[in-house]
Parts: C-alpha cells; sequence; structure tokens
C-alpha cells in the first residue's frame, strides 16, 4: 500500500485537506488525533507523562492539563524531549497498527511533525500543505484564541516553510478558495492512484 505523508504547518490546511481526501473515501490516519487519544485518562501514555512529569499534570478529573503540560515544555528542551520519548513511539506503533488493517490502494497520514521528528521514510510520498506565514497566523487567529505573538512562536517552534518544501514529493497550494483547494485534491487522488499500481 502506498503510504502518502500529508504535513505543513500550523493552520496550512492539513484537516481540510485530509477531510477532501476522506470524500474520495481515501483512508486517512491522523497522528494528532491519534496522540489525544493516548492521553486519555486510563491510557498508557498519560500514566507515563503522570510518573515522569508529575501529578501536577493532571487536572483534578484525572484528565491531561494540556496548558500545563505545554507551558512546561514550550521553553525546556530537555522536558520537550521526555514527553516526545513517551509519545513518539506509541504514536508510530498505532499509526503501523491502523496501517496494518487498512486495504486500498494508498492512505494519507496526516503527520504535522513529520518533518521536524524526522519520520520521513515512514511514508512513500511527501505532501506538504502550504502557505504563507502571515495567512497561517490569519487562520488560526480566526479558529482558535490565540495571539499573533502565540501563533508566531508556534510557528517558529516547527520546521521552516523552505525546509518543508524541500522534503516535498507534492505541494498543495493552500492560497486561494476551496474549490481551488479541492481541484488539487483531485488531481493527486488520481495521481497517488496510478502511482499505488
Ligand atoms: N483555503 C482556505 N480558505 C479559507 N479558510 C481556510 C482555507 N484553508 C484552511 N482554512 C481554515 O483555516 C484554518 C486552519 O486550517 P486547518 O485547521 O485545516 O489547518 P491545520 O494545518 O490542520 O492546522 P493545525 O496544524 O493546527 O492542525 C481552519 O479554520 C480552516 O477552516
Ligand atoms: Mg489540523
Amino acid at each position: 500500500m502506498y503510504k502518502i505523508g500529508l504535513t505543513g504547518g500550523i493552520g496550512c490546511g492539513k484537516s481540510v485537506v485530509s477531510d477532501l481526501f476522506k470524500q474520495h473515501t481515501t483512508p486517512v490516519i491522523d497522528a494528532d488525533e491519534i496522540a489525544r487519544a493516548l492521553v486519555a485518562p486510563g491510557e498508557k501514555a498519560l500514566s507515563q507523562i503522570q510518573a515522569s512529569f508529575g501529578a501536577h499534570m493532571l487536572n483534578d478529573d484525572g484528565s491531561l492539563n494540556r496548558n500545563q503540560l505545554r507551558d512546561c515544555v514550550f521553553q525546556n528542551t530537555e522536558k520537550k524531549h521526555l514527553l516526545e520519548s513517551i509519545l513518539h513511539p506509541l504514536v508510530y506503533a498505532e499509526i503501523n497498527q491502523q496501517l496494518s488493517q487498512i486495504t486500498s490502494p494508498y492512505a494519507i497520514i496526516s503527520i504535522p511533525l513529520l518533518i521536524e521528528t524526522k519520520m520521513q521514510s515512514l511514508v512513500d510520498h511527501i505532501l506538504v500543505i502550504d502557505c504563507p506565514m502571515e495567512m497561517q497566523v490569519n487562520r488560526v487567529k480566526l479558529r482558535d484564541n490565540l495571539s499573533d505573538a502565540q501563533i508566531v512562536a508556534i510557528i517558529n517552534s516547527q520546521v521552516s516553510r523552505s525546509e518543508r518544501l524541500t522534503e516535498a514529493d507534492s505541494i498543495i497550494d493552500n492560497t486561494q478558495d476551496m474549490p481551488y483547494l479541492s481541484r488539487q485534491v483531485n488531481t493527486l487522488h488520481q495521481l497517488f492512484i496510478k502511482q499505488a499500481q
């Protein structure tokens, strides 16, 4: 099965593009969704985070205190690596588990940090969703309750736009309207079916 790694910076449009591929009945594995499920109460990663970071990373109801954890790792590289060493192996194991269940010719694996985590070899084809930084900021501001500075800090913590584009086998230009996006997905869907053969 042909594996397409879909990636891009925050707010570039990975989720909307994933939804467009789903409309072609393409299976989409979502690393973000997997990571969220892994830190649900009672799940493996949450108990490991509690053991490594302390009980104050949990809310009173036993759920993960995401803001606390985010603040803790954002400025601290050592803690960031500790969190990654807990999450990444579990995320990638679950991705492989889900891949083993898929029978279609190709599948999309949405991995926002594909290049940052140096997992390019997991996939056969890297599809980058691209738009300029000002668009990322504007779109995320409309979607989330974050300031410009917070969004820019997240963008700066990710790989640069040019570095990401260098890694791309295909690029989706998400600088225009939804029909333009949809047309690019249609073309790529046909290409991926051919390449999968
Ligand atoms: N071409 C477009 N025109 C208008 N709005 C768009 C377009 N593409 C994406 N958006 C909007 O911009 C926001 C960011 O898109 P999306 O959530 O798909 O990005 P993402 O790459 O998945 O972000 P994240 O990394 O945070 O998961 C969403 O609110 C989405 O609806
Ligand atoms: Mg998304």
